[in-house]
């Protein structure tokens, strides 16, 4: 039967696992989460991080498929089920392709598909077996448009990050499980600060609605794709550009 909403999307009584926690836009994700009603936690590398009362938090790498089966498997038997996975550790290089190392073609795919699949092969059975899952993946502008500030290791991870999502679209649809890439041009985070120096340029005429992102932006784009707002979503790649991409 169809399902009716009225008001902002709710998350109600969901739990939701979030990489990239200490980031810029899994931080917001976390709080947007969260006064959305789920029970939220968040995972990063970086050491213990204070995301504001009541969000939990997990330190691991995700490039280890070990230490995430221990980290998922520790949720697990706290909450006893993952309905929502966001996926948004990542790391960018900007070296161009004749100067690219092996080392750094490998951190790169490491971080950006390794770390997406290593969550994503954890939960998707768990998720199938529950019968219901959201997840969602960071992708990038640069798997649509060869690159804003990006180099070739980047935009292929991002590139593999969209495909894998399609992938799990349709193998999870008939068990309930939904998955989703955002597809984010430059957003103001510590990432873009790396890419651009601190005194970042501004938004040009190649931004046509005039500035870069924020991670509120995302924030909401992510919560629209989490909840039942979006439950006839599946698959897609969601430009949130600014305009940058359109398709
Ligand atoms: N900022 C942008 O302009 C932009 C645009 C498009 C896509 N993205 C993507 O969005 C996601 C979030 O980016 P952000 O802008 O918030 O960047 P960010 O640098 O603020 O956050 C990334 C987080 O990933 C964590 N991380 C990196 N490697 C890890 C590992 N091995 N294990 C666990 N955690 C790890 C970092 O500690 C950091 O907290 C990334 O996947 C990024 O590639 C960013």
């Amino acid at each position: 039967m169809a399902q009716h909403l009225s008001g902002p999307a709710r998350l109600d009584g969901q739990v939701a696992l979030i990489t990239g926690g200490a980031g810029g836009m899994g931080r917001a994700i976390s709080a947007a989460f969260q006064v959305a009603g789920a029970t939220v936690v968040a995972t990063d590398r970086a050491e213990k991080e204070d995301l504001g009362a009541g969000i939990e938090y997990a330190q691991y790498d995700v490039t280890s498929r070990a230490e995430t089966d221990k980290v998922i498997d520790a949720v697990m038997a706290k909450h006893g089920k993952v309905d929502i996975l966001v996926l948004c550790a990542g790391t960018i290089a900007r070296t161009p392709l004749a100067d690219s190392t092996d080392e750094e073609w490998e951190s790169i795919l490491k971080v950006n598909v390794m770390g997406v699949v290593n969550p994503a092969r954890k939960l998707f059975p768990l998720m199938c077996q529950n019968g219901f899952g959201k997840i969602l993946a960071a992708g990038s502008i640069a798997a649509k448009n060869g690159g804003v500030a990006s180099g070739p290791a980047y935009v292929s991870a991002k590139s593999a990050v969209h495909g894998m999502m399609r992938w799990i679209a349709k193998a999870g649809a008939p068990h309930g499980v939904y998955a989703n890439t955002l597809a984010p041009g430059p957003v103001e985070t510590a990432m873009w600060a790396s890419v651009t120096g601190n005194a970042a340029p501004a938004a040009n005429a190649s931004v046509p609605l005039g500035r870069w992102g924020n991670a509120e932006d995302i924030a909401q784009a992510a919560l629209f794709l989490c909840s039942p707002a979006s439950n006839w979503i599946t698959g897609t790649s969601l430009d949130i550009s600014g305009g940058m991409w359109m398709d």
